[in-house]
């Protein structure tokens, strides 16, 4: 990359890692595997024809600086889910401020009993482990907040696109589903020991299957977009939100209301809602001071506690 567009030898590569160029052209092989644009053989050496687009933690750290982000990155071509890995290294006590990166998740996680389609690099796939001192009751604002700063780093490249959130967890572009989160923990009941926000953004997807409501950042504008730009504003949109709940400098209130103004669901919003086998419909009338939505039916105030929200 340091000598990208222009052609290299594969006897001057060979050196440059301490191998043969056999060994060079095998790994080239599996690079272009990947999708890396590799143009040239053994011959006639090898030219990079474009930077590629990879979540690799050597380009990612430098634009980290400064954050809690930019020391712990991991990256990985295949894996099943970067929140089981998150959860399970967070287990055996990977710091605070770990983000684990996938080009393709085999079993991508989703709310609930779903999945999350993860195709190879087209899509970002990213959790991060934190370790705040919140109580358990915080964690729901917390990851309210990951929304606003996915909608934030969405807006931070490309200011025409208006994103919607659904409560808790859905980022939307015209009514599509563009980003989902997926916020696990380990606490005590007074206590967290660690959170694992797992953030799926559908990036470069060219189309979906018909029936899935969901789009991609690049079917809204009409070109690619980079996942290295929109990993960088997200991790460092996200390490903003993060302080800015565990130093106090902005209160839980100041965060529901940022949600409830960035948010066509939290008022007025005839919905049903489908939560532990059973529905109920209402009109939301806000979010609960934990950040819960609230919904008035014809028996009054319901609160939804983990449920899937629908428009009717
Ligand atoms: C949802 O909308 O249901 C949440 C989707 C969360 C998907 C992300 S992709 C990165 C992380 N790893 C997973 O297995 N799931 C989350």
């Amino acid at each position: 990359m340091q000598h990208a567009t222009v052609v290299v030898s594969g006897t001057k590569i060979a050196e440059e890692i301490s191998s043969n160029r056999s060994e060079v052209w095998r790994l080239i092989q599996q690079l272009r595997g990947l999708g890396v644009d590799v143009a040239g053989h053994p011959a006639t050496g090898y030219r990079l024809r474009s930077v590629p687009d990879l979540l690799l933690p050597e380009i990612l750290r430098p634009l980290l600086r400064g954050t809690i982000f930019d020391s712990d990155l991991h990256h990985y071509y295949k894996i099943a889910s970067t929140n089981t890995a998150a959860m399970a290294a967070a287990a055996e006590g990977a710091p605070h401020g770990s983000v684990f990166l996938a080009e393709e998740q085999t079993a991508g996680r989703g709310r609930g009993a779903n999945s999350w389609q993860s195709p190879r690099s087209s899509g970002i796939y990213c959790s991060v482990i934190l370790r705040p001192a919140l109580p358990p009751s915080d964690v729901l604002v917390l990851s309210l907040a990951a929304g606003l700063a996915v909608k934030a780093a969405i807006q931070q490249i490309d200011q025409r696109i208006q994103p919607d959130l659904k409560w808790p967890n859905d980022v939307l572009i015209d009514g599509k589903k563009v980003c989902g989160i997926l916020t696990e923990m380990n606490a005590e009941a007074t206590r967290v020991r660690h959170i694992v926000v797992g953030i799926g953004i559908n990036v470069n997807q060219a189309s979906f299957p018909k029936d899935l409501p969901a789009t991609s950042l690049r079917l809204t504008t009409g070109s690619d977009w980079s996942r290295v730009d929109v990993v960088a504003a997200l991790l460092k949109s996200l390490d903003r939100e993060y302080r800015q709940l565990v130093d106090g400098s902005e209160t839980r209130e100041d965060i529901l209301q940022r949600f409830a103004a960035s948010s066509s669901w939290i008022f007025g919003k005839k919905v049903r809602i489908e939560e532990n086998g059973g529905a109920f419909e209402g009109t939301t009338e806000g979010l609960d001071p934990r950040g819960f939505l609230q919904v008035r039916t014809g028996h009054g105030v319901q609160i939804v506690l983990s449920g899937t929200v629908r428009e009717r």
